[in-house]
């Protein structure tokens, strides 16, 4: 990246997981806010229907905020999660989980994986879900990885993607619901829900919305297979 060039992403910035992990700032890496938003990934899990004998694919998990209390839900061995930094997972395992719930989660389930093509998982997953992690990211970055998520879901799987909306045709910034501003043209990102609803459609999913109050204003949307 050029100097002074702003970064698409904040995870993006040179050096963000390495100076954030020495120190110790694994819980503020991925928002903080930790049991709330924990509780509220949990909740509209619930809420679609996962139970323990599902497998979970939690995409961009960072530090095993949904996973530490996801884990303890789950039949061992039943999630999987994946993130840019693996330095963020392991962090997560070894500080968030106790030695119990480490046994129920190996480490080859956190998944080093920036491009979202979900190297090496299974194809059987229940539910995914991409909590707070396409709002940090360029619109473009939605589709390749919906095509890929294909793969990995049962016939019957969902995936529950969080976004920031804007009204349709807005341009510029906007303060959320819950007072964070979004923008059209540098993270965190709004879109209209057509352009949602339209990379859903080109990726062979369809989408619903839920009436959710979610942490920092963003909205659910629930993408099952077409
Ligand atoms: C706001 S945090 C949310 C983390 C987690 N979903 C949660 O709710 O606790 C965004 C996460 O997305 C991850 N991330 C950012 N860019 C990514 C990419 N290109 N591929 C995979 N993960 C990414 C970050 O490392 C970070 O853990």
């Amino acid at each position: 990246m050029a100097p002074g060039t702003r970064p698409t992403s904040p995870y993006l910035a040179s050096g963000f997981y390495d100076r954030a992990l020495a120190a110790g700032r694994h819980r503020d890496i991925v928002g903080g806010r930790w049991d709330e938003t924990a509780r509220a990934q949990m909740a509209c899990l619930s809420a679609e229907g996962m139970q323990p004998q599902h497998r979970l694919l939690d995409i961009g998990c960072g530090a095993l905020r949904l996973g530490h209390k996801a884990v303890a839900l789950l039949d061992p061995g039943h999630y999987w999660g994946t993130d840019a930094s693996l330095a963020l997972m392991r962090r997560g395992w070894e500080a968030e989980l106790s030695p119990d719930l480490q046994s129920r989660l190996p480490l080859p389930q956190l998944v080093e994986d920036a491009g979202f093509a979900f190297p090496g998982l299974p194809a059987d997953f229940d539910f995914a879900i991409a909590f707070g992690v396409f709002t940090h990211l360029p619109a473009a970055m939605l589709r390749p990885a919906l095509t890929n998520l294909r793969h990995h879901l049962r016939s019957q799987g969902k995936l529950l993607l969080t976004v920031f909306l804007c009204p349709e045709g807005h341009a510029g910034r906007l303060a959320q619901p819950d007072g964070v501003v979004t923008h059209s043209d540098r993270p965190p990102w709004h879109r209209p829900a057509s352009a949602i609803a339209e990379d859903a459609a080109v990726t062979g999913f369809s989408c619903a919305w839920r009436d959710r109050q979610l942490p920092r204003g963003q909205r659910l949307c629930v993408l099952s297979l077409a």
